[in-house]
């Protein structure tokens, strides 16, 4: 399964370093020798690794407003697993599950869940990786596993899950309106879901025509893809996911490490939405939240 950046994150995947357990490493931005980047740089990911927080402190908050206590929780593209074991100690008692498409990524995050261990190649440079091993203190891991399959057709039944997850998917899948009809589909009645996107296209990864925005500066909206996500999850876009309320949205940095002499940063927008309680006969939704 292919995402953006694929060739030149190939080094990144087989290290972990762009899942959730290369981002949370424990030596974290504000210990990346200032050698390596500039002051400006290092500021900027002083406050990054903040946002990370606010990001843990947002799944925190909505596992405390919607009652996720014992809440089936499903991380869609969860990479190495971190938001996946974020989600596991966030709400006591929940059944996590982390779906992606990489065999190696979810290794890693398999072996976070059996033996709290995080082991992978930490790419230094080129093909040079250094082996690390350590112990992780990830409470409720027991209670998190992993699937490898596409999140976009999950083997599953629908209308099952407490809470549906996709942090830096959306952008990553052949039919992105698909993924979010798959997401909708997977939330029980007034379940919440999470999207976190940097609207990062490329065509490898997703046909442009099947880009959220990003076309054209005399497009509607001069080609923002923030309004006609919006639009698909609030019931006003003709392809519309049906029984869904934007509930909030924001801002959120994400910085991915690809080796000792470069990193990316986003600046993702984040999207949260209820499933509605009951939806009237004729398709129109009705919110009870
Ligand atoms: C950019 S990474 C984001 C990882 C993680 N959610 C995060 O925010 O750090 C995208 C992940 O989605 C996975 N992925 C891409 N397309 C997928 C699909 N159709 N089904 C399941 N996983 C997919 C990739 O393997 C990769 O691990």
């Amino acid at each position: 399964m292919k995402g953006r950046g694929d060739e030149q994150r190939e080094g990144a995947a087989k290290s972990g370093e762009h899942g959730h357990l290369g981002r949370s490493d424990t030596r974290g931005p504000s210990k990346v020798p200032s050698r390596l980047v500039t002051d400006r740089m290092f500021r900027y990911l002083q406050r990054v690794n903040l946002l990370v927080q606010q990001l843990k402190a947002a799944i925190a908050e909505l596992a405390k407003r919607k009652g996720l206590h014992g809440a089936r929780v499903l991380d869609l593209g969860c990479a190495a697993g971190r938001t996946a074991f974020d989600c596991a100690a966030a709400a006591p008692g929940s059944l996590v599950l982390g779906i992606d498409g990489n065999l190696a990524l979810l290794r890693l995050a398999r072996r976070a869940a059996t033996r709290g261990e995080v082991a992978y190649g930490r790419r230094r440079i080129g093909l040079v990786y250094d082996h690390r091993r350590f112990p992780a203190v990830l409470p409720g891991r027991e209670r998190v596993d992993f699937w490898a399959c596409d999140a976009a057709a999950l083997p599953f039944a629908p209308g099952r899950a407490d809470l549906v997850l996709a942090l830096n998917l959306l952008d990553c899948v052949p039919d992105p309106v698909g993924l979010l009809h798959a997401m909708a589909a997977a939330l029980r009645p007034g379940g919440a879901l999470l999207l976190a996107t940097p609207f990062d296209w490329a065509a490898r990864a997703t046909p442009a025509a099947h880009w959220i925005g990003g076309h054209s500066q005399r497009g509607d909206g001069r080609g923002a893809a923030e309004p006609l996500l919006l639009a698909l999850l609030s019931g006003t876009h003709d392809r519309s996911v049906p029984g869904l309320a934007v509930a909030g949205v924001g801002e959120h940095a994400w910085h991915t490490r690809l080796h000792d002499r470069s990193m990316v940063l986003y600046q993702t927008h984040l999207a949260a939405a209820y499933k509605s309680t009951s939806i009237e006969r004729d398709g129109q939704d009705v919110l009870k939240k």
